[in-house]
């Protein structure tokens, strides 16, 4: 099926969206790309790097909840694909104000203009997280909306207002709901790349809790080839969950990345737990394998591919390691480290 002349990509500069551009830029070559970015803690040109000078690709520093911004990058687009956001867990229960601000209302300026300018697909990434822990069961489309934390609040926002935007004025939104994404150019705040990037250095490995939190893990290209189908095959109106079916307890993936850099377990540290933590987060696909989606990469393959980019492309993530994440470090998990257990004692 035909792609989309040209899309507008919100959040391009940050982990997914970084994949997603090049997934596009690279499968796609009539497609021209604009990324709208605020280049927030989390966003970063050297994701980009090789792909912004290609004349199909215009790079515009700005916020989703900047009206004029929104206008000036919606320039020329057939399809938004919206992934801008506040993203960090532990973040939002520090402080929950720029996340509403940027999934809420960023999300809703950017619908206003979708609107008014009467795009063709306007796909919003939202996340497992709005239907809060699972007691065993796999979420489907329909099932509650539960969220468990500031974070998955205001993305449970920014998902509604597009389902309130397509029933009061027929916005062409599709919703995906994605699982724990993980591969390179992930921020190293998030668990594997911080877990990853702390055995190289020789640090601690910070544990929340007991470590038996579950995640279903979705390689970062099977969640860019989801979205591409939905956004060409996906009912307007409806959403559409993408997870792998690749459920591990965090303590298991802990152990899988110590292994592959051939370090001790001992490195683990069980820490306080982050508060009000999601025990499991657990998706039915089925709608969008409907479609004809499937997970194309092995977990375990996945996970070494995406070890070995960490460990080879150190200055990147030093880079991202210095300034103000070493501050966030410290204040957040020095006083937890020094109380916490280590794995084995
Ligand atoms: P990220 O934190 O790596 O990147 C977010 C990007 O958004 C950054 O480039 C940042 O600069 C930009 N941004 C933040 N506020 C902005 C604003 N006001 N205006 C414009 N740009 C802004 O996030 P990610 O992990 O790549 O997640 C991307 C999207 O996917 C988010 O919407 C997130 O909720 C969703 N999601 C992520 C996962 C995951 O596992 N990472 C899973 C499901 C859904
Ligand atoms: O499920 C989708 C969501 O996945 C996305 O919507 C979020 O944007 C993304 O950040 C992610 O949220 P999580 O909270 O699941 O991801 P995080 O990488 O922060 O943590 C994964 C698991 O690892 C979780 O159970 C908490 C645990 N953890 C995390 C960190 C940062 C630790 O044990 N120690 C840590 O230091």
């Amino acid at each position: 099926m035909e792609f989309f002349r040209s899309i507008l990509i919100t959040g391009g500069a940050g982990f997914i969206g970084s994949n997603f551009v090049r997934y596009i830029f690279g499968r796609r070559p009539e497609c021209r790309i604009t990324v709208l970015d605020a280049l927030t803690y989390a966003g970063n040109l050297e994701n980009l790097a090789g792909i912004l000078d290609d004349p199909r690709v215009k790079f515009i520093k700005g916020s989703i909840c900047d009206a004029e911004a929104v206008r000036a990058a919606f320039e020329g687009c057939d399809a938004v694909f919206n992934f801008a956001a506040e993203t960090h867990v532990d973040r939002s229960i520090q402080e929950a104000g720029s996340f509403i601000q940027t999934d809420v209302y960023g999300t809703y300026t950017l619908l206003r203009e979708a609107q008014a300018r009467g795009v063709e697909r306007f796909v919003q990434i939202s996340t497992d997280e709005v239907y809060g822990s699972s007691a065993g069961e796999s979420f489907v489309v329909r099932s509650p909306l539960e969220p468990g934390n500031p974070y998955s609040a205001s993305k449970c926002g920014g998902d509604l207002m597009c389902r309130a935007f397509h029933n009061t004025y027929g916005t062409p939104v599709v919703v995906t709901r994605s699982s724990n994404n993980f591969g390179p150019w992930q921020h190293v705040e998030k668990f594997i790349p911080l877990f990853v990037t702390n055995t190289l250095e020789g640090k601690d490995l910070p544990l929340y809790g007991d470590g038996m939190h579950r995640r279903d893990w979705l390689y970062v290209e099977d969640h860019c080839s989801a979205l591409e189908l939905v956004a060409l095959e996906g009912r307007t109106g409806e959403v559409y969950n993408i997870a792998s079916g690749e459920s591990r307890p965090n303590l298991e993936v802990a152990g899988i990345i110590l292994d592959s850099l051939g370090a001790p377990r001992s490195r683990i540290v069980f820490i306080e737990d982050r508060k009000g933590h999601d025990r499991v987060y657990a998706m039915d696909a089925s709608k969008l394998e409907a479609l004809g989606w499937k997970p194309r990469h092995d977990f375990a393959e996945s996970l070494e591919r995406t070890v070995a980019w960490y460990r080879d492309n150190r200055g990147w993530w030093e880079r991202v390691k210095s300034g103000a994440f070493r501050d966030y470090y410290e204040r957040h998990y020095r006083e937890k480290l020094k109380k916490g257990t280590i794995h084995g004692s």
